[in-house]
């Protein structure tokens, strides 16, 4: 079993959600905006769907998925969270999440908070590949891939159905030996 820790950015901890988190977590995740390209999960309308996600994070023994809530040092508010899901051990590999509050958006928050979870991931979790799976349309989720040296291995169709739809959803990856933490 893998236990997670806090992390730190220079403006950012990175600290597991945890039960406290559940009215951000309704908050955050019933926010359009948010949801908006997350073609993966429903946004969420009520606090009993904000505790079941939280829930699944805190109490399950299941360390394949993790979750960690951005917090601005500055003020201590929650602005947004990252993860990585579906950590194959055997073959080093696994897949990120992320999404952050829009008043947050550009400014280099999640730069900053995909640099810290991946040169965690790449060495205390041993990885050699880190895999996204983005909307082609998250111009702003690709850049940021792109920015860190992710590359685009190709296009995964009808990969979710959302709402009565199939969508496509581009596969991106980064390897070990390409990762270079960017400087905040
Ligand atoms: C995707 C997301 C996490 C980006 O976070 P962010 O903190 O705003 O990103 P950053 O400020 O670190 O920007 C990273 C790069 O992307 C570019 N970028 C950011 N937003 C952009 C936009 N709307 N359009 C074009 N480029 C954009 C930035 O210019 C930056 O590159 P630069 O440093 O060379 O200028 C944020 O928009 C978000 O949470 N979106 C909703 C949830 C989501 O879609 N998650 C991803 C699912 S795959």
């Amino acid at each position: 079993m893998h236990s997670f820790p806090s992390l730190k950015s220079s403006r950012l901890q990175l600290r597991p959600l945890a039960q406290a988190d559940v009215a951000f977590v309704l908050y955050h995740f019933s926010d359009p905006a948010v949801n908006r390209h997350l073609l993966d999960q429903a946004a969420i309308a009520s606090l009993e769907e904000a505790q079941n996600i939280v829930d699944f994070f805190v109490q399950s023994t299941d360390d394949t998925y993790t979750r960690w809530v951005l917090v601005n040092q500055a003020d201590g508010q929650p602005i947004g969270t990252c993860g990585f899901h579906k950590w194959d051990q055997r073959n080093r590999r696994a897949e990120i999440g992320y999404d952050l509050t829009p008043g947050a958006w550009g400014q280099g928050y999640m730069s900053e908070a995909l640099t810290t979870m991946l040169t965690y991931g790449f060495t205390a979790m041993g990885l050699n590949r880190v895999e996204a799976l983005v909307y082609p349309a998250n111009t702003a989720s690709v850049k940021l891939l792109e920015k860190l040296n992710f590359q685009r291995e190709g296009v995964l169709r009808d990969c979710f159905y959302h709402e009565g739809s199939f969508y496509d959803h581009w596969l991106l990856s980064l390897l070990k030996p390409h990762f270079q933490a960017l400087s905040a």
